[in-house]
């Protein structure tokens, strides 16, 4: 780097905090809007978004941090409700700096030999909370997101029942593999049936009960079916903690059948597995310890930052064998280390970026007993919500019982209180239900999503999500239906 380039890093980093916290950047008081939202052909106009054959002046560089700051979503910001993640945990961030700082890959523990230890220990800590053997009886990696820990899963169960399939590819297979995984879990299950190469013609849909647990009778009646079909089940996803209900799927039934059957039994517990910090909520998990792997990200409701998504499974070397491809160029066997601690071999990725850092400083920092009650806080903050919807007038759940952080709802203006509810009824609420989305993002007051979930028949309604960061207190969630209200008032 030139001299006079550097000179211009060093001012513009030394700047920089000043600029973050200028522009509020990481203002948790919720007294500035949660976003500015404006349209992309205003935000084209305004900034000089386009790359140049010239350099960029210190002070250009300075307008577009601010601008991009100013036009971000704030997700720190308390009225942030808006996906399953929010907020930033505090040692999260600066362990995310470090690791951005030192830019290494987490692939060999010559260039990561800290972030390798960190590793081991929060995947040793996570096993531990979820109820498995501790390496090397089992093992874990950190993925790109709770989408490819799931698809580690299903690499995982495709591994052990077709183990040629790693060599000659599915040609071998004589019956298609079948998947299962219930009409609420996350759409990523498809996804892995389709990079797997399985298809995703072969995801039989489990249906769900009221509350959006897989229904086991419904699981055994798709079993039965997709040997009728001509295939071989082999796979089952139970999720702990559903995308838009947070349901937590009957895991010791399900483990039950998944034993009888030698099926694969995957959890994704990316939203739900934060409960495990929680004496108090983590009965709800019971039965996830039957299972072969687990997906828990950290980046949902625990507030790490984003991305941070552990995988974890059952059984010594399992990853190694299912991923490993022994390239000599990184993975050289005469080190004159231990090469035992290279993990890259173990994943998907060649270069990996660091996620370990983030979470295994959160945990330092706050101990076990620190996540354990921003957990219970969470958790007490959307009792305390569900409790606000039933007793406010005008709102109204789409469910009586939530398991996890998820509360939906409706909110009916005055003007329909007393109307019959019959199927236009229902449209215009739904229709509703968009307007006050738009006018809260409009006014800057509240992020928080809408869905509808077809296959219940049911149209849109909000999903409230209560996270862990930034720390939610009773007010915070007062504020959200007195919002909602406020929003609702000329429809
Ligand atoms: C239950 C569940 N599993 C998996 C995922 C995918 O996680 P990611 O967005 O990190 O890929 C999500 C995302 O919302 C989810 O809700």
């Amino acid at each position: 780097m030139a001299a006079s380039s550097t000179n211009n890093f060093i001012d513009l980093l030394e700047k920089f905090l000043k600029i973050l916290k200028e522009e509020n950047a990481f203002n948790q008081f919720g007294n500035q809007p949660v976003i500015q939202f404006r349209h992309p052909q205003y935000l084209q106009k305004i900034m000089s978004i386009s790359l140049d054959d010239e350099p960029a002046s210190n002070s250009e560089l300075e307008t577009v941090i601010r601008q991009t700051i100013q036009f971000s979503a704030k997700t720190s910001n308390p009225h942030f409700h808006n996906q399953l993640y929010a907020g930033i945990d505090e040692y999260g961030l600066i362990g995310s700096w470090l690791t951005d700082v030192l830019n290494t890959s987490q692939y060999t523990y010559e260039v990561a030999p800290i972030f390798t230890l960190m590793e081991r220990e929060v995947i040793q800590k996570s096993l531990e909370l979820v109820g498995y053997p501790l390496m090397p009886e089992a093992d874990g990696i950190m993925c790109p997101g709770g989408s490819i820990s799931n698809m580690y899963g299903m690499l995982l169960a495709r591994h052990k029942i077709l183990p040629s399939a790693k060599n000659s590819g599915l040609f071998s297979l004589e019956l298609p593999l079948a998947c299962f995984t219930s009409e609420d879990s996350h759409y990523s299950i498809l996804k892995g049936a389709n990079w797997l190469g399985l298809g995703i013609d072969q995801v039989y849909k489990v249906k769900t009960d009221e509350f959006g647990r897989m229904k086991v009778a419904d699981l055994k009646r798709l079993l039965i079916k997709a040997r009728n079909d001509g295939k071989q089940p082999f796979f089952v996803n139970a999720t702990a903690g559903t995308t838009v209900l947070g349901a937590i799927d009957p895991l010791p039934e399900i483990a039950a059948v998944c034993r009888s059957e030698s099926l694969w039994l995957h959890v994704d517990a990316c939203l739900g597995g934060t409960l495990l910090f929680s004496e108090k909520y983590r009965y709800r998990l019971r039965g996830i310890e039957l299972s072969d792997s687990v997906s828990w990200n950290l980046h949902k409701m625990l507030g790490a930052p984003l991305q941070c998504s552990l995988f974890l499974v059952k059984g010594k070397n399992t990853l190694y064998e299912a991923n490993c491809a022994q390239a000599k160029y990184l993975f050289q066997q005469d080190k004159f280390y231990d090469v035992s601690w290279d993990t890259g071999d173990k994943s998907v990725q060649c270069g990996r970026k660091v996620d370990a850092m983030k979470f295994w400083l959160m945990w330092k920092a706050h101990g076990k007993i620190g996540l354990t009650q921003s957990v219970e806080q969470a958790m007490s903050c959307a009792e305390y919500f569900l409790q606000r919807i039933k007793e406010t007038a005008g709102f109204r759940l789409v469910q009586s019982h939530y398991q996890c952080c998820n509360i939906c709802f409706w909110y009916i203006p005055p003007t329909m209180r007393d109307e019959n509810e019959t199927s236009h009824w229902w449209e215009k609420l739904y229709f509703i239900t968009s307007e006050i989305k738009k006018n809260l993002i409009l006014e800057g007051s509240l992020m928080i999503s809408y869905m509808p979930l077809p296959h219940k028949e049911i149209g849109n309604f909000f999903r409230m999500v209560v996270s862990c960061q930034p720390p939610p207190t009773k007010s915070s969630m007062d504020y959200v239906i007195n919002e909602i209200q406020k929003a609702a008032i000329n429809l």
